[in-house]
């Protein structure tokens, strides 16, 4: 029964480090990763390259419902293109969250999400995974980080890919993510009301680990 395979799920702001814990979390304990926002950006990428404007909601979901993608390691395949990097883009990133604001297409990426839910378990990372997807989950971990170092991050991190880009263009584009994720009618970006809250401003990433997974071994309902 999917009902009774554990799930933790770490939800939170663009840039928080979700990502990232979420995959060492889940390297530590065997588990498997959901990376919804892949699928919100996957189907930005989709719209963008098919040419469908934003007020076509319709045709956006039938793009969601249709994606070919593929984790493989760290790599993201839509069909049998690798596009680990350009999910990452920052024009694909503003557009996916206007797409994650279409009715249509947060339903059409419904089931797909809750099939990554398999034995021996599930750290699934995005905005509502512990509110929408998965209410029943054994441990909701709410991540945030100042604006401030969430931009910092983000800059080093496009330093090391020869990318160059402002710090303070960074934050602002941040902030009107957040904005966007947090006032939106479906699925707004809001800690469950019994999620733990983990702010990492001024942890490593390796606390931040350790910190869950003693959360997990406190909650979680077999050992
Ligand atoms: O986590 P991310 O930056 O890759 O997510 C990209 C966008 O997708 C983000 O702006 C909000 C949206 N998103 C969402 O609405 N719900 C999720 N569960 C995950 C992401």
């Amino acid at each position: 029964e999917r009902d009774s395979i554990p799930v933790i799920t770490i939800d939170g702001p663009s840039a928080s480090g979700k990502g990232t814990l979420a995959d060492l979390v889940a390297a530590k304990l065997g588990y498997w990763v959901l990376d919804s926002g892949a699928l919100y950006r996957a189907t930005a990428l989709a719209s963008l390259r098919a040419g469908v404007s934003l007020d076509n909601e319709h045709d956006i979901a039938a793009l969601a419902s249709q994606l070919d993608l593929h984790f493989e390691g760290g790599q993201v395949f839509l069909g049998h293109e690798d596009v680990t990097h350009a999910l990452r883009d920052e024009t694909v990133g503003a557009m996916s969250s206007k797409v994650a604001a279409l009715p249509a297409v947060r339903l059409a990426l419904h089931s797909l999400q809750l099939a990554f839910r398999r034995l021996p378990g599930l750290v699934a990372d995005g905005r509502d995974m512990g509110t929408m997807l998965f209410p029943q989950a054994g441990l909701k971990v709410f991540l945030t980080a100042s604006a401030a170092t969430r931009a910092e991050r983000r800059h080093k991190q496009l330093i090391s890919k020869g990318i160059s880009a402002s710090i303070a263009d960074l934050r602002e584009d941040l902030e009107a993510r957040d904005l966007r994720d947090q006032s939106r009618k479906v699925s707004p970006l809001k800690p469950a009301a019994d999620a733990l809250m983990l702010d990492n401003s001024s942890q490593t990433i390796e606390e931040s680990v350790d910190l869950v997974l003693s959360w997990w071994a406190d909650r979680r309902p077999f050992h």
